[in-house]
């Protein structure tokens, strides 16, 4: 598939995905958040593919922000429009996604890239990244659900700090507020979320869908995780993966979860 603002490639069970306005450092107009919807709801479907990398082309940024030039002249139906759309098209999919999704940080990552990667499943920054939610500097506030996943990500007071300086955090600092779970060079940072890749493709796909269907019910309004749990956890013993897992711990080799 040829898309116009992102590439998309697959390459031994992992997808990666960049999104590739460099010019606009990567910011994120209504095109590319339909083609991220695209590729991501594709890679979903793949069976062959284990693990999503998301990624900004070149070197300054993962994603600056949404596209401000395309909201500039936004009133308050079209502003409302804009979250609740990116909202379900790109940032709740990345979210619920069955595919195990990494961000790999590699410059600023600000406002909608910073929400991007906080819908990943996980995150990695090279040490020349630059973290921060600085809409109220624009008077508006995150509407991609960087005030809910920031809070649950690091915490409501510092969720509070981070969004009403509109500061930035650098990668060592987020990496200790917990906003990423590791920080690398920018040569070391490709390898690295491989390498992370590759011992979740070594695990059970089937069982990792249902644990991500467990732990966002933890974070979902209404919804009691334990329970959720409770269920998805019986269902796996009806599942191939489970006879394979399980077999293949008596008969003392690796499992192969086709
Ligand atoms: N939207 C549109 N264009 C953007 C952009 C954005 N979010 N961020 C950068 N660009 C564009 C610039 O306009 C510039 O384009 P031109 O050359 O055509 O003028 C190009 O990218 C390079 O940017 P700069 O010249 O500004 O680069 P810099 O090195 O001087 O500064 C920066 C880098 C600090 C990241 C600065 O670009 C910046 O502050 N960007 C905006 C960050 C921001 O406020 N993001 C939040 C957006 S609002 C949002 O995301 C709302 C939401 O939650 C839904």
């Amino acid at each position: 598939m040829n898309y116009e603002n992102i590439l998309s490639e697959n390459n031994e069970s992992i997808c990666y995905i960049t999104i590739n306005r460099p010019k606009q450092l990567n910011a994120l107009n209504r095109v590319t958040i339909s083609e991220l919807n695209q590729a991501i709801s594709a890679a979903d479907k793949d069976k062959t593919v284990r693990c999503i990398i998301l990624t900004g082309a070149d070197t300054k940024a993962f994603v600056a922000g949404a596209d401000i030039k395309e909201f500039a002249a936004f009133d308050k139906n079209a502003g409302e429009k804009l979250a609740r759309k990116g909202q379900e098209l790109l940032f709740n999919l990345l979210e619920n996604a069955s595919t195990p999704s990494i961000a790999a940080i590699n410059g600023f990552a600000l406002g909608g890239g910073l929400e991007l990667a906080m819908a990943c499943h996980m995150r990695i920054a090279s040490d020349n990244a630059k973290m921060g939610l600085p809409e109220v500097s624009l008077g508006v506030i995150p509407g991609y659900g960087g005030t809910q996943r920031l809070a649950s990500l690091v915490g409501k007071g510092k969720a509070m700090e981070m969004i009403t300086t509109a500061g930035m955090l650098s990668a060592t600092d987020a990496k200790e507020w917990g906003l990423v779970n590791h920080v690398c060079s920018q040569e070391e940072l490709m390898p690295m979320a491989e390498k992370l890749a590759s011992k979740i493709k070594r695990n059970s796909p089937i069982a990792i869908a249902k644990a991500i269907i467990s732990v966002n019910a933890g974070f979902t309004d209404g919804v009691n995780g334990f329970d959720i749990e409770i269920s998805e956890f019986g269902s796996c013993f009806e599942t191939p993966d489970f006879v394979e897992g399980t077999t293949a711990f008596m008969e003392r080799r690796k499992a192969n979860f086709n």
